[in-house]
């Protein structure tokens, strides 16, 4: 697609050591542990500590990436962070991070594409570097929900977590990122917001009141939207490849809700070895799932350098996308 191919060089995640189950979270609101496995799949979730911020979470993950990439992280020329739940509205938590890795002077900036935000932040690296902008570029994808949830409103606070999920884009002999697609759709934005504390309603006594601070959504359209936009994404990268879905060695959707997930994955007939499910254990850290499942099953051994991957993921704005890695 330009002059340089770009590949991904390392992988890196981390989660906070506590654990919030549901056992525990029975004794805080009104829900069950069969209400909650039964409609999403999620287990148990990790809570950061009160001190650390999305920019905290985000350095550690990053330290692994730079890491696993072999790189010193003074070769980096870039840094792209994204997020819904970053230290500040500004500046961007990406600057945060440069700052706690030591980096200052080069370029940092969030991207705001809610649970799509790990594969936004892929496609505009890759571009980046296939055009000789940048050779070395660190895409980290951090969230705390746990700081701005509603922890009275079992509707969405049983959903949400806390983690972060990097990786190292560099210029490479092979493609690695053999394609990737984004779509938004603006007029769904309602259905998946936190209302208050921008410029449209901005922070006041009444505002924070009426709770508009606190992330809402409508649970069923964001459902049916998830299962239609996700294949979507997926087949438009499929054929800009030139692949068959039997051809990709595992897939990775973004880990919302193992419903959304298995109605995938009975579309596709897709064999369940090949699909990485990890929200059991996380939950939904948005931005993060992905690149954290990614890691995570590198670590594990479950998925190779070489394996071809596909990954796709939808979210807030309505923001949705897929793309086709050679890990
Ligand atoms: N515990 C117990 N009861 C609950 C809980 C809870 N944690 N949360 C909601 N309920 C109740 C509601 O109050 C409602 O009760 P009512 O009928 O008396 O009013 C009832 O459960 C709703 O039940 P269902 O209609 O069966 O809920 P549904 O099957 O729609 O499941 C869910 C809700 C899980 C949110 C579902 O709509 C969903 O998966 N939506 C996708 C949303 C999602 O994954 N969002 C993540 C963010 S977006 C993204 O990352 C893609």
């Amino acid at each position: 697609m330009g002059i340089y191919n770009c590949s991904l060089l390392g992988y890196g995640y981390y989660v906070p050591e506590t654990i919030l189950t549901n056992a525990q979270l029975e004794t805080m609101m009104d829900t069950s542990d069969e209400w909650i496995v039964s409609r999403t799949g999620i287990k148990e979730r990790r809570i950061a500590a009160r001190e650390q911020t999305a920019s905290d979470l985000g350095a550690l993950a990053a330290r692994k990436a730079i890491a696993a990439a072999g790189i010193q992280a003074a070769d980096l020329d870039l840094i792209i962070t994204a997020t819904i739940t970053g230290d500040y509205i500004w500046p961007a938590t990406a600057c945060r991070i440069q700052d706690k890795l030591g980096l200052h002077g080069i370029p940092a900036f969030d991207i705001s594409a809610a649970c799509t935000g790990f594969i936004y932040g892929l496609n505009m690296a890759r571009g980046l570097i296939a055009s000789g902008s940048y050779k070395n570029i660190l895409l980290v994808c951090t969230e705390k929900f746990s700081a701005g949830l509603n922890w009275q409103d079992r509707n969405v606070s049983v959903l949400f977590a806390d983690g972060a999920g990097a990786v190292v884009l560099g210029r490479s002999a092979d493609e690695g990122v053999l394609a990737s697609a984004l779509f938004a759709d603006g007029s769904k934005s309602d259905l998946l917001l936190q209302p208050g504390g921008g410029s449209c309603k901005p922070i006041s006594a009444e505002l924070v009141a009426s709770g508009q601070h606190y992330l809402q959504m409508n649970g069923k359209e964001v459902y049916m939207h998830a299962v239609s936009k996700m294949p979507q994404a997926l087949d438009a990268v499929l054929s800009q490849a030139g692949l068959a879905v039997e051809q990709l060695d595992h897939l990775v959707f973004h880990q919302a809700n193992l419903r959304i997930i298995q109605a995938i994955v009975q579309r596709y007939r897709l064999p369940a070895d090949k699909v990485v499910v990890n929200l059991d254990r996380y939950g939904n850290t948005s931005a993060a799932t992905i690149p954290i499942a990614l890691a995570e099953s590198l670590e594990s051994r479950r998925i190779k350098r070489g394996d071809l991957v596909g990954v796709a993921a939808f979210g807030g704005g309505f923001t949705w996308g897929a793309a086709i890695i050679r890990i």
